[in-house]
């Protein structure tokens, strides 16, 4: 049986930055309001009028840069696994416009719809590709474009200002070099949680027509629904369980960590998990400050911008954790 690891990252973001202050031209909300409960200063939000960035292009855009510093060509995947709650399309996925993007070959091209843990379980499906020997290299994508579907008004404050848009992308590769790379993955769900954090339509459980001819304004079945105290105190623990189970699996400790790269769902959270495992400031790496949650790119771009800045180096013990809507969660341990 072969292992995989991460051999190329990349990550896109839209151009345009909007700051707190920025929100208050649609909605009754601070920026200390936002900074004191989330963390959040700022975060990108595709601009229609200047660009024509989507989730897949987006998506294709930090796949470019994985491929590149993995030292291979587009010719050289052999499977595309793309995560993402906001494709540009109800269908086809995201994975065929990467596919038809890059120009690469007639290979195989996966959608995960995990939300924010949607990485986490992209990595871990790639990588049991690779240690069955059934593909070599990887190309795993998480992309969000959220800004076109967030209620921007008061009504829909306490979730739009949580949200942004990005793109990360990691090649990953067979690797033969034992106790190296991937060294376990943990997934998890809970269904019965379904609708405390959800988009109810359009799905064929509420197509369009229905929407349209309610012709209700108060409906806002259409738009992301968060019962965030309840999301907040499920997190804090799921996230532990799922962090605790990983480095149990491989006979570690707490202490092993070198790098958590916790899901950016809230800076509370990553906080709190901080302390509880008693990770110093240079053992845990946040962005959210900067971006928002990019949901399913989150993981993977704050993990690029980690690996960039030098956080992350050779025989480092990295975890990977997130948890969201589903209620999903898992964690992903590496051995860099
Ligand atoms: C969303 C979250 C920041 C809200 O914080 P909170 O402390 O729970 O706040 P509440 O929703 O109880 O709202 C408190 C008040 O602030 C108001 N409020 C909500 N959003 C606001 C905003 N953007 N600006 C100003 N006020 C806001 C509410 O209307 C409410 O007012 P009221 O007391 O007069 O009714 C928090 O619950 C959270 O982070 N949850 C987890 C979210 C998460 O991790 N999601 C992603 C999972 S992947």
């Amino acid at each position: 049986m072969y292992n995989s690891k991460i051999t190329g990252l990349g990550y896109y973001l839209p151009e345009n930055v909007v700051t707190n202050d920025d929100l208050k031209e649609f909605m009754d909300t601070s920026d200390e309001w936002i900074q004191e409960r989330t963390g959040i200063k700022e975060r990108r939000w595709i601009d229609p009028k200047t660009s024509d960035d989507s989730t897949s292009s987006m998506g294709a855009k930090a796949a470019k840069v994985a491929i590149e510093r993995a030292g291979l060509t587009k010719d050289d995947i052999d499977f595309i696994i793309f995560a993402t709650l906001s494709p540009d399309m109800y269908f086809p996925g995201g994975g065929v416009r990467v596919q038809d993007m890059l120009d690469m070959p007639t290979i195989g091209a996966l959608d995960v719809r995990n939300q924010c843990s949607g990485f986490i379980y992209a990595l871990s499906v790639a990588d049991q590709f690779i240690k069955t020997g059934m593909y070599k290299n990887i190309l795993v994508i998480g992309s969000e474009n959220h800004s076109g579907g967030l209620e921007k008004s008061t009504r829909g404050r306490g979730v739009t200002v949580i949200f942004g848009d990005g793109a990360g992308a990691a090649v990953l590769s067979r690797c033969e070099e034992e106790g190296k790379g991937i060294l376990s993955s943990h997934l998890h769900s809970e269904g019965k949680y379904a609708r405390e954090l959800m988009l109810d339509g359009p799905a064929t459980g509420r197509w369009v027509d229905a929407i349209m001819e309610e012709n209700n304004p108060d409906d806002t079945s259409y738009y992301p629904y968060m019962n965030g105290q309840f999301v907040f105190k499920h997190a804090v623990v799921r996230f532990s369980e799922a962090i605790v189970e990983g480095l149990q699996a491989n006979g570690l400790q707490k202490e092993d960590i070198d790098m958590l790269i916790p899901h950016q769902a809230n800076l509370r959270i990553a906080q709190f998990i901080q302390r509880k495992f008693q990770l110093s400031d240079d053992n845990v790496y946040n962005n959210i400050m900067k971006y928002g949650n990019t949901t399913a790119a989150s993981v993977i771009i704050a993990l690029t911008e980690a690996w960039e800045l030098g956080k992350i180096k050779d025989n480092d013990l990295v975890v990977l954790a997130a948890f969201g809507s589903g209620f999903t969660w898992g964690s992903v341990v590496i051995r860099w």
